[in-house]
């Protein structure tokens, strides 16, 4: 295969010795690199952090170096500025969004609180400073059950913006009093429970581990209850929860139902696992927007900086503390 294919389906590398050159570069701007379990294996490989959006959040607000070059999407490097204004945080392409938090406006927002004045609004970190600014308690998708069992059951909750999380949230807690957005994440409700059921019946003795965001979050929950899957095969996961579950389980496969970045990780954590994509076309085009040779400007220019605007980021902090404190031992609301 050449570089150029190489690069393209995200194998390979610019040239020999790039991941030293990049290391050497961010040990000069005294930067620390976190990559996003979903980024292309030679991000995750030279990043100094791998991990899932709250354990990169949580590692964001702690380190102590001056600068932060976020290898994902948009929003989660907003999220380290809004929890450390006094540091640089860097993205290596700005371009790199997010069509789950591109789903609900400030705007909508701010109309949809004007029907429910005393509800709680829960946003997923998939969202815009703006959002956050308009947020009581954000939430990832490891702790997003525990944030709304947060809340006093007298109230009603807000949950936004994604529709197949808000649904696995609202069946584990049986709260009725849970108005839920119906935005969705592009590549997630592509992996669909008609796909997820012909792949669990060809393959009968692998384990499922399901993102939340996913279409087929429901079909999975539908595949144990009627018995097609036993039970504790079918595991509705964040992508660290993933990594989790990939070192304890006993199965010798496991069907992956997520961005299949994710691969990357698990075959590392678990080599005698046989890890197989539900969708194997399930790639995030944003995450892959973080290129090797985009981290290597980002590192060398100091490009693409990323800005909040210091009274939204105010605003949006309170609520992404409190995602972070929630789900940490001893952190707890
Ligand atoms: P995690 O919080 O599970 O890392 O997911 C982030 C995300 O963008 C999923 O699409
Ligand atoms: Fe957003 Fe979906 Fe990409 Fe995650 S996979 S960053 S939710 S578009």
């Amino acid at each position: 295969m050449t570089v150029t294919a190489d690069l393209q389906q995200g194998t390979g590398v610019p040239y020999p010795g790039w991941a030293d050159e990049v290391r050497e570069l961010a040990r000069q701007r005294g930067a620390v690199l976190l990559a996003h379990n979903y980024q292309l294996p030679a991000i995750q490989d030279v990043a100094d952090f791998v991990g899932d959006s709250l354990a990169l959040s949580r590692i964001a607000a702690e380190v102590e170096a001056d600068t932060i070059v976020f290898c994902g999407v948009h929003f989660m490097a907003e999220t380290a500025k809004i929890l450390s204004p006094e540091k640089t945080v860097l993205i290596p392409d700005e371009r790199a969004g997010c069509s789950l938090a591109d789903s609900i406006t400030a705007e909508q927002l701010v109309e949809w609180k004007a029907e429910h004045p005393d509800a709680v609004v829960v946003s997923y970190v998939n969202t815009t400073a703006a959002v956050k600014a308009e947020t009581d308690i954000c939430c990832t998708s490891s702790n997003a059950v525990e944030v709304v069992a947060s809340i006093p059951l007298d109230k009603e909750v807000l949950f936004l913006p994604d529709q197949f999380l808000g649904a696995h949230v609202r069946r584990t807690l049986k709260r009725e009093n849970m108005h839920v957005w119906a935005g969705e994440c592009h590549v997630h409700a592509g992996i669909n429970g008609a796909e997820l059921t012909k792949r669990a019946e060809e393959n009968p003795e692998a384990d499922l581990f399901v993102h939340p965001e996913c279409g087929c979050a429901t079909s999975a929950l539908y595949l144990a209850g009627s018995g097609a899957v036993a039970a504790d095969k079918v595991k509705i996961l964040s992508t660290g929860g993933m990594i989790d579950a990939a070192r304890s389980t006993h199965a010798k496969s496991v069907l992956v139902a997520t961005e299949i970045g994710m691969l990357h990780q698990l075959r590392k954590a678990a080599p005698e696992i046989d890890f197989r994509a539900v969708n194997d076309r399930a790639s995030c085009t944003y995450m892959k927007m973080i290129t090797p040779m985009a981290l290597l400007r980002s590192v060398r220019e100091g490009t693409d900086e990323v800005h909040v605007d210091p009274e939204l980021a105010a605003r949006g902090r309170r609520a992404v503390e409190r995602m972070i404190a929630i789900g940490q031992p001893g952190g707890g609301e």
